[in-house]
């Protein structure tokens, strides 16, 4: 993961040397670009995809931080545009993981190749990004294409991205200092950091826009499963007929039945080096309280409530 996060030739790499660099938790090289933070094959991929992605009006984006919760969208979309008549044997979660069945504009198709021919893509075509909204291609927010952005507390976010960092290292690295991580995360650095500026800027961009984008909240997610998947469904233009499709939906895209899937207990993203098993950890809400202390807490609320002010965003 780590090896994989730092390959590109020198030449590919000469437009951004001269950027801002930071060390972000002892292993990736972040760069500084228009405000975001990105590792150098992200920042690549994200101006090749800004030069030639073209939308189409029924693209379906999914767009988050990183650590927010995104794996369950990713099986939720997918199963809300498939045939409602699908049997759980032919559920393709099955035998996929989330990952699979919607691709990564970044990590996966304009890392793969700088100008991706995707004319055979069947629509209406799933993307997924971690990319800010203002590194978008000019293409996805010009067109009808819809966005699903999905949000989380930033307690757990951060709390979330250390214990995923820490499973990507080895044995004799993790883990990761706590301490020195938060203190990175309040400064704003962050892989697609600042998470404030990322969360906010969606956040925005949604409420002039309800028809575009779908703003999410982890939060609101675990609360209310079902109500929030039919806001889902129904945004996508693909609302329920029958409550027992919204159940199983719930249930075919849950942590507890994703977890035990033998697809997802095995194997790694082969783009990235991730091991399957370490998008799907414990899915609660609060899980900070376990790691970080009242002063490390009261200084990241205290963070969040200068950041939010004003916004009529609330974690
Ligand atoms: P925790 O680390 O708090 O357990 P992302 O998908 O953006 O990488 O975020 C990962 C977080 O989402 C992890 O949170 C993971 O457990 C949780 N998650 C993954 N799949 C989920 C699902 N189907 N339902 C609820 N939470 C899920």
């Amino acid at each position: 993961f780590f090896s994989t996060f730092q390959t590109t030739s020198s030449s590919e790499n000469a437009p951004f040397v001269h950027l801002p660099r930071e060390k972000w938790w002892g292993a990736f090289d972040l760069y500084q670009w228009e405000g975001f933070w990105y590792t150098l094959p992200r920042l690549q991929a994200t101006t090749a995809m800004q030069n030639h992605f073209k939308s189409l009006d029924d693209d379906v984006i999914l767009a988050s931080s990183i650590k927010t919760g995104t794996t369950w969208i990713k099986a939720l979309i997918p199963s809300i545009m498939a045939d409602r008549i699908l049997t759980d044997e032919q559920d393709p979660l099955l035998t996929n993981h989330p990952n699979v069945l919607i691709a990564s504009l970044e990590f996966k198709i304009y890392r793969e190749n700088t100008t991706p021919n995707l004319s055979e893509m069947q629509s209406p075509r799933l993307f997924r990004t971690h990319v800010p909204y203002r590194a978008l291609p000019e293409s996805i927010k010009n067109s009808k294409c819809r966005i699903v952005y999905m949000s989380r507390s930033p307690k757990d976010t951060f709390v979330s991205m250390w214990h995923f960092v820490n499973t990507l290292r080895s044995d004799e690295e993790r883990p990761f200092p706590i301490e020195e991580a938060f203190e990175s995360f309040c400064d704003g650095v962050s892989a697609f950091g600042p998470f404030f500026d990322h969360v906010l800027e969606y956040w925005k961009v949604s409420l002039e826009k309800p028809n575009k984008i779908l703003f999410l909240t982890y939060e609101e997610m675990k609360h209310d499963p079902k109500g929030q998947v039919k806001r889902l469904a129904e945004f996508l233009g693909r609302p329920f007929e029958k409550e027992e499709e919204v159940d199983k939906v719930v249930w075919r895209c849950s942590l507890e039945r994703l977890k035990s899937l033998d697809v997802n207990k095995e194997g790694m993203d082969p783009w990235d080096g991730v091991p399957h098993r370490a998008y799907f950890r414990r899915g609660t809400v609060g899980d900070w309280k376990k790691h970080l202390t009242d002063e490390m807490a009261s200084r990241l609320d205290k963070i969040t409530r200068m950041k939010v002010e004003g916004s009529g965003l609330s974690f």
